[in-house]
């Protein structure tokens, strides 16, 4: 089976992670913790790094550091993974949706406004699939009705909005490096502020809360949200391949495009968008089925599995399911869930996968039509 994900992963871990072992230092205290912290600040062009132990946490901590509560609401994409919804739900506060851009996928930023209340105190856009949101219009927006933003970068490393990377315009910004990410730890995530009242803030509210000068005094309730030595050995090994992670993504995204674009010409299928100011990395390369097709996107997906391909259907809409429901509609979220499919993307994968995929999608579709 050809996977959709798969992390890459060398010599640099094994020996940092055997470094970690022998020092006897596998908990949250070790050097490599604050060195990661720092080298992904720097990389993402921003002060401060708090690790944490998963992006859901890394979320629930910045909400939870701005001080978000019961009675707030806060907005958020409709097409999302549900632990943007969930980091929201756990301080108490009403995750409001927002539907998403017809275009490129995300929140779409002209439908923010009518969403705002009174009770409105932050918004979190999440750059989906690797592709940044308008980061200029949410962040004016934000400005005017003096809102949070923080951004929901666990997609996104290293995408850029004109020419700035993602997670350096928020008030914070979450980033998760779980095991199909672009760079992972295992588990885990990092904060990222400008701000050094949040990122102290945040470090003591990771660690159950205790005052830092004062040993098992704590001020308020924290949580236990760090991140363990091994992780930030992993995690600093990954972070030197980044930028060669993300030429490898962008390169099978073209040999995607190449093999693809005449079947997008033909309106069968849309490729994965890349707006004129963004940088997509193509944390998953992805593709919508056109109705035009005459395939639907689980019958597509069932015939590449019996050709061994694993997909990745795109994330239901928030407010369709259960813990979420709402009769409000979301008609492009709806129809980009409904359509979107996500490519096998994973670094180690050669040109002649991605033709070998491609031929596939194109051959399942034409035994279906004359195309
Ligand atoms: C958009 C988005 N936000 C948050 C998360 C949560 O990250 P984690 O799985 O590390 O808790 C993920 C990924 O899993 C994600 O895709």
């Amino acid at each position: 089976m050809i996977p959709v994900a798969e992390p890459d992963l060398g010599q640099k871990e094994l020996d940092n992670i055997i470094k970690v072992v022998k020092s006897g230092w596998i908990s949250s205290k070790g050097e490599f913790v604050t060195e990661f912290e720092q080298q992904f600040a720097k990389y993402c062009e921003v002060s401060y790094g708090v690790s944490v132990c998963n992006g859901t946490a890394a979320l629930h901590l910045a909400l939870e550091t701005l001080n978000v509560k019961k009675g707030n609401e806060v907005i958020i994409p409709a097409l999302t993974f549900i632990a943007t919804a969930n980091a929201v739900t756990y301080t108490g506060a009403k995750p409001i949706f927002v539907d998403s851009d017809p275009e490129y996928w995300c929140i779409n930023p002209e439908r923010i406004e009518e969403k705002i209340t009174k009770d409105t105190k932050a918004i979190i856009p999440v750059h989906l699939y690797g592709h940044s949101c308008d980061m200029d219009l949410v962040m004016n927006i934000a400005r005017i009705h003096n809102l949070w933003v923080i951004e929901d970068c666990a997609e996104g490393h290293g995408a850029e909005y004109k020419g700035r990377k993602v997670g350096s315009f928020g008030d914070i910004s979450c980033f998760s490096f779980y095991g199909n990410k672009v760079i992972t730890t295992g588990e885990g995530g990092m904060c990222l502020t400008n701000n050094k009242e949040f990122a102290e803030k945040m470090k003591i509210m990771r660690n159950q809360g205790m005052n830092s000068n004062k040993k098992y005094w704590h001020d308020f309730i924290g949580f236990n949200y760090r991140m363990t030595n091994m992780q930030a050995a992993i995690g600093i090994a990954q972070l030197e391949k980044l930028d060669k992670f993300i030429k490898k993504k962008r390169q099978i995204a073209k040999w995607y495009r190449e093999e693809l674009k005449e079947f997008e010409g033909k309106g069968l299928i849309k490729l994965s968008p890349e707006m004129a100011w963004a940088r997509n990395i193509y944390w998953m390369y992805s593709i919508l089925i056109e109705d035009k097709s005459g395939i639907s996107r689980n019958d597509l997906m069932e015939k590449l599995k019996e050709k061994e391909i694993e997909t990745r259907p795109f994330f239901y809409s928030i407010p369709q399911m259960p813990p979420y429901r709402s009769n409000e509609k979301f008609p492009l979220a709806e129809e980009l869930s409904k359509k979107g499919l996500n490519l096998p993307t994973s670094c180690k994968l050669g040109k002649e996968t991605i033709e070998q995929i491609s031929n596939g999608i194109k051959q399942i579709m034409r035994s279906g039509r004359k195309v």
